[in-house]
């Protein structure tokens, strides 16, 4: 899989096709955050809510770590055009599955806008545990994503409009998922527990905080798969 292709497309799809809906996701829970000391912003794209953090947050460490070296240059730019300088935030060329965090349980913010759909399940199952690791006991992690709504008309516009962003992301960047990954229970399993949830665009967008909680079970190295329910 790979976003460079259309990694200078990218910003202007966003805003064709979806006007200020995704951005209004990403930022929905940002009120509710704690002061970070160092965020992990994990599949950042265009750089968008890096803005935002670098803005809210001037005196945290900023890591954005993406397996596309288009999308990380579109981020720095985006950083620079809005009038910061390149020190503010460390760019990670890697893929979120297998990178090493110079030291582990380093983040007291990670976050993942529009990233989890782009994994199968069992990707995204290694995906949360790995990053996790790289999160302190009472980390935050922010979740931006589609979801198919709950019933009604929404849900078959939903049903469409999802459909539609597979084909294309699946011909134009070589995603493997095929369908809308489930996130909670991973999150669980990794220690986190949902503290904020929004939902926007009749249900077709959420937005959620999710707070690790050390008393929580959590994953251990070489511990089963998860079984994913169905949508
Ligand atoms: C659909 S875009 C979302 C971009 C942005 N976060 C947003 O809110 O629009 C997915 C991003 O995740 C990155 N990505 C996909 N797979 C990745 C991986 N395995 N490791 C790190 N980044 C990845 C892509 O390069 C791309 O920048």
């Amino acid at each position: 899989m790979s976003f460079d292709h259309i990694s200078s497309l990218y910003p202007t799809m966003e805003r064709w096709m979806a006007g200020p809906c995704m951005h209004k996701a990403r930022v929905a829970c940002l009120n509710e955050l704690h002061e970070p000391k160092n965020v992990l912003l994990v599949g950042e794209g265009h750089g968008r809510l890096l803005i935002e953090m670098l803005r809210r947050f001037p005196d945290a460490q900023t890591t954005c770590l993406d397996s596309s070296m288009g999308m990380l240059e579109n981020a720095k730019r985006a950083m620079i055009t809005a009038g910061f300088s390149e020190e503010r935030c460390r760019f990670i060329h890697a893929d979120a599955l297998s990178w090493q965090p110079d030291e582990p349980a380093r983040f007291d913010l990670i976050t993942s806008c529009f990233l989890f759909d782009c994994f199968p399940q069992s990707d995204l199952e290694r995906m949360i545990r790995h990053l996790s690791q790289a999160a302190k006991a009472q980390a935050q992690w922010l979740v931006a994503d589609f979801q198919i709504p709950r019933s009604g008309m929404a849900r078959w516009r939903g049903f469409v409009i999802v459909k539609l962003l597979y084909l294309f992301f699946r011909l134009a960047t070589g995603i493997k998922a095929t369908e809308l990954p489930q996130h909670s229970s991973l999150m669980r399993h990794a220690g986190f527990a949902l503290a904020t949830q929004k939902e926007l665009e009749f249900g077709l967008l959420f937005s959620e905080l999710w707070q690790r909680d050390t008393a929580l079970p959590q994953f251990k190295e070489g511990s089963s798969g998860i079984r994913a329910s169905s949508l």
